[in-house]
């Protein structure tokens, strides 16, 4: 007989340890019945249905980091009508990711109802092959043919500035992005990116959509009408090289009536966040003068040709790997200005520290600020490329704690690309231009809470053209 079984006979006798089980069984069955129902503490204003809903409007962001410092780390806000309850301690963020009590569709598809028009049943049916189709498309193992064409893009780009000039850093960025990422992923002047007083009217449009300004819904109008009509010409000008595009392939995917709808969700996704996360990546080389001399040598070191420069058109993949610590500076300013929040909708009760958060309840997370939880990340306000050492810049993996591109089945799936068109460009601006700052470093703006965050002024740079053969 095992010692233990021996053991147990002799202390407690087998009709003690039949009773024993009995009860243990039966306590469980008892405790799991009666999980206290304590509802996490709420904040809800005085003004009834709107609840908090002025306080939280005037400066969300900073509004929800006071909360959590009154309140603890999970607590719940009554906006609007709307319960959303936040869990701030990266130790319960898999409740938020991967529990079956939580549902991505359901927090987001009355959003974008509102935001693209689509309707809740043809959400429903096209939204998962969507994503799908986006994530198939961008993987990491699949942006080959997306570098050659983006990097052209950028280099075109560059090529339109004047040699020397003043301009607003985020102008620069956005002027030469847009046109890059729509060509490349609607396919070669599908949209109109050229000429250039076409492309400002869609530029415009797509600001006040982006940014919910007073007239958004106009924009958001002219927006559909224009990729109404470009899908209808797409459709009578079957085989051409268009046909491959990203957007083709949402639109193929869409079954009804909104394919023009999923592909201005597209459209909203890849630009709304990977733009000013370009423009801070920039801006926080610029405005670090030992960061900015190390991108500097960098470049010089692993890709000078005999005037020091590398030849942009002729950059490749392999190049990029070869430049981890700009990689390191990109990852860092995504880092320090991610999205504000991100959301679930809770469809079963959740328990998360003893609290049960109730079915119908928002369930948010910052990215934002767990990325300035010092517990994560060590003197968070600091840009430090560095901290990033620990991670092979080929693998695709983040840190711990690293939330910027959400997480799970609904996870960004544009992250791949979005990380290598930042990081392309970064390169290819500092090896095309000399650029000194003429402004103070920006603060961000505190009302983006969803998506990231943007300069809340513009910023002036000097740039010079230091080479001479692009495109
Ligand atoms: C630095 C830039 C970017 C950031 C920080 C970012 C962040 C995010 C986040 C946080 C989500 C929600 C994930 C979740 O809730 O778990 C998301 C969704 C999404 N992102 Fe990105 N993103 C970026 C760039 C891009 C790019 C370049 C593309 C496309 C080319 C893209 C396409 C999408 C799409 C289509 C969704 C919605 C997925 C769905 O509805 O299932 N993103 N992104």
């Amino acid at each position: 007989m095992e010692l233990w079984r021996f053991l147990l006979n002799v202390f407690i006798p087998d009709k003690y340890v039949f009773m024993i089980g009995i009860v243990t069984v039966v306590t469980l069955i008892i405790y799991r019945r009666h999980i206290p129902n304590k509802q996490p503490p709420c904040y809800g204003g005085w003004i009834p249905w709107l609840g908090c809903a002025i306080e939280f409007g005037k400066c969300p962001l900073y509004f929800i980091e006071e909360c959590r410092k009154k309140l603890g780390p999970v607590f719940t806000l009554k906006v609007a009508g709307s319960r959303l309850t936040f869990i701030t301690e990266p130790e319960d963020y898999r409740n938020f990711f991967t529990s079956r009590n939580v549902d991505f569709q359901k927090a987001v598809q009355e959003p974008v109802e509102k935001t693209a028009s689509i309707p809740q049943e043809s959400f429903h049916e096209n939204h998962t092959r969507m994503h799908d189709t986006i994530k198939w498309n961008l993987a990491q193992s699949n942006l080959g043919p997306f570098f050659q064409r983006i990097r052209n893009k950028f280099n075109e780009g560059f090529h339109q500035w004047n040699k020397t000039g003043e301009a607003d850093l985020n102008s620069f960025i956005r002027g030469t992005m847009y046109k890059a990422v729509l060509d490349n992923l609607f396919g070669d002047y599908v949209l109109p990116t050229s000429p250039e007083d076409d492309f400002k009217l869609l530029e415009s449009h797509f600001v006040k959509f982006d940014e919910d300004f007073e007239d958004w819904s106009t924009s958001k109008q002219w927006l559909l009408n224009l990729l109404k009509n470009t899908i209808i010409n797409m459709k009578n000008e079957e085989n051409t090289s268009n046909d491959q595009t990203l957007f083709s392939k949402v639109v193929k995917n869409v079954k009804g009536p909104h394919a023009a709808n999923f592909a201005m969700l597209l459209m909203w996704a890849s630009l709304a966040n990977a733009i000013p996360m370009t423009f801070w990546t920039v801006a926080f080389i610029l405005w670090n003068q030992d960061v900015l001399d190390k991108v500097k040598r960098e470049i010089r070191e692993t890709l000078g040709n005999n005037n020091g420069k590398a030849n942009s058109c002729e950059l490749t993949e392999n190049d990029l790997n070869r430049l981890p610590y700009i990689k390191r500076c990109v990852l860092e300013a995504i880092r320090l200005r991610s999205p504000g929040v991100i959301t679930r909708g809770v469809k079963e009760p959740l328990h998360v520290k003893g609290y049960t958060i109730p079915v119908g309840d928002l369930l948010m997370l910052s990215p934002y600020w767990t990325h300035h939880n010092p517990k994560y990340f060590p003197n968070p306000e600091c840009f430090n490329p560095d901290r990033w050492l620990s991670i092979d810049p080929e693998r695709s993996t983040f840190m711990d704690g690293f939330v910027a591109f959400g997480h799970g089945r609904y996870q960004c799936p544009g992250r791949w690309f979005a990380v290598m068109e930042i990081h392309l460009f970064v390169v290819l601006l500092f090896n095309t231009f000399d650029i000194t700052p003429l402004d103070p470093f920006p603060r961000h703006s505190p009302l983006h809470l969803v998506g990231s965050q943007q300069p809340e002024t513009a910023m002036r740079v000097k740039y010079t053209r230091i080479i001479k053969d692009i495109v």
